[in-house]
């Protein structure tokens, strides 16, 4: 658990944040033990910018997927991030809802949910399969 959040601390401080000055840094593990970090990296044409979680899914994906364990989600500048509502979306999108979400702040674990908890209600796309 505090392993995930120094890899989430470790990839925030590669965060390319000019614009909001708000670095974040997202780590997820693999039940088969792999981790894969992201950072928010933004543009000046604002919106074109993405968010950490995002970053670590790229690097998830990339790595080979495979089923998610554990995520941890830390912002420099807030004490208990919590990820947007997009990356809530994206996250259960490759995460169940039993995989567990670190919400930190930048001394380590502040708070412990479920990707189900983060978003109830979530629209699944199964039926788009
Ligand atoms: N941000 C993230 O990286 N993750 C979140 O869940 C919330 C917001 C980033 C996006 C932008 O670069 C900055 O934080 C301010 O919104």
């Amino acid at each position: 658990m505090h392993d995930l959040f120094l890899s989430a601390r470790e990839a925030m401080s590669k965060a390319y944040a000019p614009y909001s000055k708000f670095p974040v840094g997202a780590a997820i593990r693999t039940t088969d033990g792999r981790v894969f970090s992201g950072c928010n990296i933004e543009v000046a044409s604002y919106p074109e910018g993405w968010c950490a979680e995002t970053t670590a899914l790229g690097h998830y994906i990339m790595g080979g997927g495979g089923e998610i364990a554990e995520i941890a989600v830390v912002a420099e500048r807030m004490a208990r991030i919590t990820p947007c509502g997009g990356c809530r979306q994206r996250l259960a999108e490759f995460a169940g809802a039993d995989a567990k979400l670190y919400l930190c702040d930048d001394a380590g674990v502040v708070e412990t949910v479920t990707i189900g908890q983060m978003l109830p209600y979530g629209f699944e796309g199964k039926i788009l399969k």
